[in-house]
């Protein structure tokens, strides 16, 4: 199958993407250039960092270390204790507008909000009541296990609950769709209350999963923690999330009504971790760490990488297997091993300059090599 007929196109919360493949708040997010640099990549949204009424600085350094693992996988720990720039410059005309008029194809911008309390997460978007109609959708964020002194939000199923029913009741709730970022689950009940408690409320979307809070990487030659902050202790996201990530999503994709969509996140390195996510009822995936370490061309190869398996199996829409994953031995007899090409990450960047400026620069250095002879 051609790849041109191969669409990676879905709907978050009722908001077309042209893609499948976003950021992940957090990673290269800051700053309105940053989100524009998203912006002009294949990437189906542009997501913000996560904001606080007020600018923060975050948490001291080291906060942020990435462990290569013997296969080549990357996870990493992260401390940053919510460094951002508030949120009335996350959702001002001008960072608007640099992110949407820098766009290469026109898609959505959205807002994550992390307050540390109910009053800062409804103060924050009660101003989101009269922002940019740029603005297309509102990913609350229930997970960050980073702010020292302050509990993960959404492990604390009472106050899950507060913080739906005030943020349904906000006038802001009639503006644009509403999505709750959630931390990862490890156990049956939990899933279960969980997803009791969400779907009591018409939220549009849930992102499965933050990272796994409070790990603790330690370097046993300088008999050291990676990171300062907390201890130690930090969010484990890439390779050290992405089963918990799959199951999460697989999870709440069972449990959630239809009319809350889930979108993976964690762990996402490749085209395969995109797939496998999908497969487990994911309608988009965002990407963090891969982002982290890669910058924005991620988006691009992710995107390729998916079209090209989604190629050799057949399928020319995510929604063709999308949430069919199948017991073991049940699964397809007629596929072979996946195979990816992969540019270099130095080719993406020499195919970000347009053909005919490369054929001009040969000839002008043939004709230099040939006056100075
Ligand atoms: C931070 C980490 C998170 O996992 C998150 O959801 C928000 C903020 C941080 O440390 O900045």
């Amino acid at each position: 199958m051609a790849d041109q007929k191969i669409s990676l196109q879905t709907t978050v919360g009722g908001i077309a993407l042209g893609c499948c493949i976003y950021n992940a708040s957090g990673p290269r997010t800051a700053i309105a250039e940053q989100l524009r640099a998203i912006g002009r990549t294949e990437a189906g949204a542009v997501l913000s960092k996560s904001a606080t009424p007020e600018p923060r600085a975050g948490n001291g350094s080291p906060r942020y270390k990435e462990v290569m693992l013997g296969d080549g996988s990357t996870g990493s720990i992260n401390s940053e204790g919510l460094p951002n720039k508030g949120i009335d410059y996350y959702i001002s005309e001008a960072t608007v507008d640099m992110i949407t008029k820098g766009m290469s194809t026109p898609k959505p911008y959205f807002i994550s909000l992390s307050g540390l309390s109910l009053e800062d997460n409804l103060k924050m978007y009660q101003k989101l009541e009269n922002a940019s109609d740029k603005i297309k959708a509102v990913e609350l964020n229930l997970a960050c296990p980073n702010v020292p002194g302050k509990p993960i939000m959404a492990y604390d199923f009472d106050e899950l609950d507060r913080v739906l029913t005030a943020f349904t009741k906000s006038p802001a709730f009639q503006i644009r769709p509403l999505g709750v970022k959630l931390p990862p689950y490890f156990d049956m009940p939990h899933f279960e209350k969980v997803a009791s408690i969400l779907n009591k409320y018409p939220i549009k979307f849930v992102v499965c999963t933050n990272t796994i809070g409070n790990g603790l990487i330690v370097d046993p030659v300088k008999e050291e923690a990676l990171i300062a902050p907390k201890g130690g202790f930090g969010g484990l996201a890439g390779i050290f999330v992405k089963q918990t990530a799959l199951a999460n999503v697989r999870k709440f994709s069972s449990l959630l009504n239809d009319s809350i969509d889930v979108v993976g996140a964690g762990g996402v390195n490749s085209g395969i971790d995109a797939f496998e996510l999908i497969l487990c009822g994911a309608k988009a995936v965002q990407v963090g760490t891969a982002h982290r370490k890669e910058g924005p061309v991620c988006f691009n190869r992710i995107s390729s990488e998916l079209r090209q398996i989604m190629a050799q199996k057949g399928y020319s829409s995510i929604e063709e297997f999308r949430g069919k994953l199948n017991a073991p031995g049940k699964g397809r007899k007629d596929q072979s091993p996946i195979k990816l090409s992969t540019k270099k990450k130095n080719d993406s960047v020499i195919s970000l300059i347009p053909f005919p400026y490369i054929v001009i620069a040969v000839l002008l250095l043939i004709i230099a090599i040939l006056i100075l002879k």
